[in-house]
């Protein structure tokens, strides 16, 4: 039964992967049912939650179905304040409308109205979860924590602008990401004479208008499925995650208030977060842009961040790491993601006129900004504790630390192969060197013995500079493992160590012990942003492909069991809460690594030169129990189409994989050999005869593009 429906599934891709790729993907629709995008830009709620009528409500679910007029109606001061809390069904983004058909008051002032809205419902109180006038003052600061309507005895519709009613009374907040929104009657004292909480309203319908990037199944231009519907679904949980995100930048929908400018007001951005952090930061896009191009093939909305973070680049090289405090926030690791998803983007859209606009800023990043912040004595990158800098996480470390040197030379390497593709050898030479003697001094500067992982680097709180503290984390030693800084062996044992030392159900922490911060609980916060360089760096080692799997259940299993589902979150705390309460942003882009990990690892898709003009085809197939998987990964002169699976008849092996890819490109796909010492493999037919370049687990086939099929069978 099961193999049955494979084959059959594997049949259709096989028939549908024609000279067209559009038609291709026109019948190829099965993965449709795993989008979240609402079907359009007016979003109505899913239901009313239950046990959560207080008060005189009548006929609560009018609202939901249109089959009446939810009416809240309050006739005496001792009479409870009528409620509901109303249910999205998911996490949403966007400005609300209630439709009101009249209200009744009995003393001055119209029935008053209160909205609170949260992402989930541990945090649903008489606040909202979260408001942008919780981080704003003076006149900045509309509300109290609830949005407000006077509610006008006529049929009408109340939009909620960011605004007054009157004057300076009667206010409401506007945009809100958020999945449950609980709206009673009463007035605010400070609202008066405005509104009463004596009186009735009417609400006869409810819908929000979507602000994000509407992500329906014919805007998909990069698709994923396998064997698994759960990793399948957290594929599209994770782009509708980066689509929550993706929207205007405007001054009054951003957060914190600081962060608005008048050099992005109007244009397309990646924000961080939905509900909140509503700046787009150039760390989060390391992860979230991947997300966006590998789904939508969005890239204006990175590309206006890159740009607008390069033009205020400080003289010293440092870029800003977001506009927030007038593109003056102080982080130390910041430049080198800018340089990371500056590569990023000429490597998955091919625009080679962004790299060459920006080249001197990317140049002045490496060659100016971080020599000098590099001591003499270790070649290590040293951020002095009283720099003041912080890091993606305002992490208390200072010294030569491992975080910041490793993705240092990640930058480095990959800035180096881009400069390679587009002709600056000197640049390429110079910067690859330079990764080369920087990877070494953290080498035997920073490698602890004892557990066989890096040292997080610097000093414990209070120590002298130039000690050790004993502490290691997650993201050096990954984004170590992924520049090329170990050997094969030295990564297996270092990702042995953090399978022990740091996994909790719902994640790996990011460290391994709290000491850089007691009483925060570092040992139990689990970033899905940084972990995902640790499961990249899972599947980039041989061997390890299955602990990044469970990684991967254990990271997005969590998430999506748990309120408000499908989204995923900016931090998880203890005990797989979200980390910092009611102020945690639930839909986060950089949290969206399965996107990036299920197309570069599971499918194995990745750019080798500027728009896949060469590309790798590396699918991970075993260690996941997977039996097949499937999916396109767009480029800018066509999809690349893979498509595997594994047969296993009477414990015999044997996979067929699947490729299409655009003519004018070429590349090298990496044939699992399923743990067969001389499998018989062929391509398109025929007996492929002298293996070259065998690394463990696969054998490199270089191929032109266009439709090939390869088999193997021992
Ligand atoms: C408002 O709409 C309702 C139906 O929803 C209708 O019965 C009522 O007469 C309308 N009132 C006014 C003032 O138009
Ligand atoms: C209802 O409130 C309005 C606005 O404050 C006021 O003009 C009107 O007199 C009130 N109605 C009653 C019956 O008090
Ligand atoms: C804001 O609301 C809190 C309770 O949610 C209340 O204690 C406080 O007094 C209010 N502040 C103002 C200025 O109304
Ligand atoms: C914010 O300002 C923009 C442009 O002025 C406007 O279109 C938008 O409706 C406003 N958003 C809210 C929630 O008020
Ligand atoms: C932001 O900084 C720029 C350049 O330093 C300056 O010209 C501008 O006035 C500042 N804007 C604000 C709002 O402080
Ligand atoms: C490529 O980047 C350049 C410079 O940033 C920009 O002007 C252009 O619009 C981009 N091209 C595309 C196709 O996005
Ligand atoms: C985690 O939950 C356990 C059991 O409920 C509790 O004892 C512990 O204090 C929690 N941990 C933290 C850090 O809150």
């Amino acid at each position: 039964m099961v193999s049955n429906t494979i084959v059959l599934l594997f049949t259709s891709f096989a028939l549908s992967v024609g000279p067209s790729l559009a038609a291709a993907k026109n019948k190829d629709t099965g993965w449709h049912q795993y989008v979240r995008s609402p079907v359009s830009k007016i979003v109505k709620p899913v239901g009313i939650v239950p046990d959560s009528i207080i008060g005189n409500v009548a006929d609560p679910i009018g609202l939901i179905d249109g089959s009446g007029v939810t009416v809240l109606c309050r006739s005496d001061a001792d009479d409870l304040l009528p409620t509901i809390v109303v249910d999205f069904g998911q996490n949403v983004v966007g400005v609300l409308s209630l439709e009101f058909s009249g209200s009744y008051n009995v003393t001055i002032g119209l029935p008053g109205l209160r909205l609170a809205f949260s992402e989930t419902m541990k945090y649903l109180t008489d606040r909202s979860d979260f408001t942008r006038s919780d981080n704003a003052d003076g006149n900045e600061k509309l509300t109290n924590g609830t949005d407000q309507v006077a509610v006008k005895n006529t049929n009408y519709t109340w939009t909620d602008f960011h605004g007054c009613q009157e004057d300076t009374k009667v206010c409401s907040d506007g945009l809100h990401g958020f999945r449950y929104v609980k709206i009673w009657l009463e007035a605010l004292p400070s609202d008066a004479p405005h509104t009463s909480s004596l009186g009735s309203v009417s609400i006869s319908g409810m819908s929000l208008e979507w602000s994000g990037y509407l992500g329906t199944p014919d805007t998909l231009t990069g698709w994923f499925e396998c064997s698994d519907q759960e990793l399948t679904q957290w594929w599209y949980d994770g782009v509708y995650t980066v689509d929550m995100g993706t929207d205007t930048f405007f001054a009054n929908e951003t957060e914190p208030r600081g962060a608005s400018s008048p050099s992005l007001e109007g244009k397309q951005v990646l924000f961080d977060g939905a509900k909140r952090d509503r700046d787009p930061y150039v760390g989060d896009l390391a992860v979230a842009s991947l997300t966006s191009y590998l789904s939508h093939d969005f890239a204006e909305s990175t590309r206006n961040v890159l740009e607008d973070l390069a033009l205020h680049q400080r003289d010293d090289g440092w870029i800003p790491p977001a506009s927030i405090n007038n593109y003056t926030l102080p982080l130390f690791d910041y430049p080198l993601w800018w340089v990371v998803c500056s590569v990023d983007l000429v490597m998955y859209t091919g625009n080679t006129s962004y790299a060459n606009a920006y080249w001197n800023a990317l140049v002045k990043v490496l060659d100016g900004y971080y020599p000098s912040h590099t001591d003499s004595t270790t070649g290590l990158l040293d951020k002095s504790a009283d720099m003041g800098y912080g890091d993606y996480a305002f992490l208390p470390r200072s010294g030569p630390v491992t975080y910041y040197n490793a993705l240092y030379v990640h930058a480095l390497s990959y800035a180096s192969k881009l400069a390679k593709d587009i002709g600056h050898d000197d640049d390429a030479a110079r910067w690859s060197s330079r990764a080369d003697v920087v990877g070494d001094a953290l080498l035997s500067h920073n490698f602890d013995e004892s557990v066989g992982a890096l040292y997080d680097g610097g000093p414990c709180p209070g120590g002298a500079a130039g000690t050790i503290c004993d502490v290691h984390a997650q993201d050096g030693n990954a984004i170590a493992i992924l520049a090329g800084v170990t050997d094969e062996k030295t990564s297996a044992g270092i990702l042995d160590y953090f399978q022990t030392a740091t996994s909790q159900v719902y994640g790996n922490a990011f460290y391994d012990n709290s000491v850089l911060s007691p009483g925060d609980h570092f040992d139990q916060r689990v970033y899905a942003f940084i972990s995902y360089f640790e499961i990249a760096s899972r599947f980039a080692t041989p061997g390890k492909a299955s602990s990044a799997f469970d990684e991967i259940r254990r990271l997005y299993g969590w998430m999506a069991a748990h309120d408000p589902g499908v989204t995923m979150w900016e931090g998880i705390g203890p005990n797989g809460t979200a980390y910092e309460g009611a102020f945690t942003s639930m839909a986060h882009g950089w949290s969206t690594g399965i996107v990036p990990l299920l197309t570069g690892y599971v499918l194995g898709v990745q750019p080798q030169s500027p728009g896949f003009k060469t590309w790798t085809i590396c699918p991970v197939v075993e260690g996941g129990g997977l039996t097949w998987a499937r999916g396109e990964a767009p480029t800018p002169e066509g999809e690349i189409a893979v498509s595997w699976e594994v047969r296993d008849a009477e414990s015999e092996l044997s996979l067929v994989l699947e490729i299409q890819t655009p003519e004018a490109s070429s590349g090298t796909v990496c044939v699992p050999t399923l743990g067969m010492g001389s499998p018989k493999i062929t391509l398109d037919g025929s007996p492929v005869e002298s293996l070259p370049s065998q690394s463990v687990g696969w054998v490199n086939v270089d191929v032109s593009g266009g439709k090939h099929v390869f088999t193997v069978e021992s």
